[in-house]
């Protein structure tokens, strides 16, 4: 598994936004669209493209378009859909999947409740979002489950990450045939007690969408 941490100035600065208390949900959603485009650019460096004959108004080149099949993002609910449209805001043409997970705040285990994806995988290249990686749970059960369907070509854009997260996420990843790419903003401290990434931004789901 390949990590990338993305250095820059922008993100630095809307992360900062984005961790304090005071950030309001307006303003948190605005921050997290915005983050994950810039994450994206990084993220898509290797997607696959093909060649394409074009008119332009004065001759004929070669240029370069998306290949087929288009590539496939997957935001695991609740939190990862906040950011799915910073991410098709630079590939509009992405077909996407869903899988809902939630973590038990006692266990920190995460369980699967929803998921609608397409049965075959296999050549797709997919983009994983979630804000949080915390002990990792939620984004292995979420890589697992696509490289079950024959994924093999898997980048998860997550915000903050936790160093415990990212070596369990590094040894689930190491027993599958996927080749794994980890785009993120900032590598935090440490989990706290409860689970949650110190100093990290608290409960993103919430943040974003409320206490439900
Ligand atoms: C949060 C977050 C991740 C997960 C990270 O989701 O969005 O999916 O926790 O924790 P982990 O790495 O320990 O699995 P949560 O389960 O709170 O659900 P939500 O997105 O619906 O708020
Ligand atoms: N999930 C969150 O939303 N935040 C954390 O810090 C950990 C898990």
């Amino acid at each position: 598994m390949e990590l990338k941490v993305v250095d820059h100035p922008l993100v630095a600065h809307k992360l900062t936004h984005l961790r304090e208390a005071s950030t309001r949900s307006p303003t948190f959603r605005a921050l997290v669209a915005e983050l994950v485009t810039l994450l994206a650019y990084e993220a898509t460096r290797e997607v696959r493209v093909e060649p394409v004959e074009i008119t332009t108004p004065v001759a004929t080149t070669t240029g370069t378009r998306l290949a087929e099949p288009k590539p496939l993002v997957v935001p695991i609910l609740r939190a990862g859909l906040g950011m799915l449209e910073g991410m098709t805001r630079l590939v509009p043409t992405a077909e996407v999947g869903f899988v809902g997970m939630v973590r038990d705040e006692e266990t920190l285990r995460p369980t699967t409740y929803a998921e609608r994806l397409p049965k075959d995988l296999s050549g797709r290249q997919c983009f994983v979002l979630d804000p949080m990686l915390a002990t990792g749970g939620s984004l292995s059960g979420c890589v697992d489950f696509l490289a079950e369907r024959g994924a093999d070509d898997i980048t998860c854009i997550c915000l903050i990450a936790a160093p415990e997260g990212i070596a369990s996420f590094r040894e689930l990843v190491a027993h599958l045939h996927v080749r794994c790419t980890l785009v993120v903003a900032a590598v935090d401290e440490h989990l706290n007690e409860h689970g949650y990434i110190i100093p990290g931004l608290g409960d993103a789901g919430d943040r974003l969408y409320g206490l439900v």
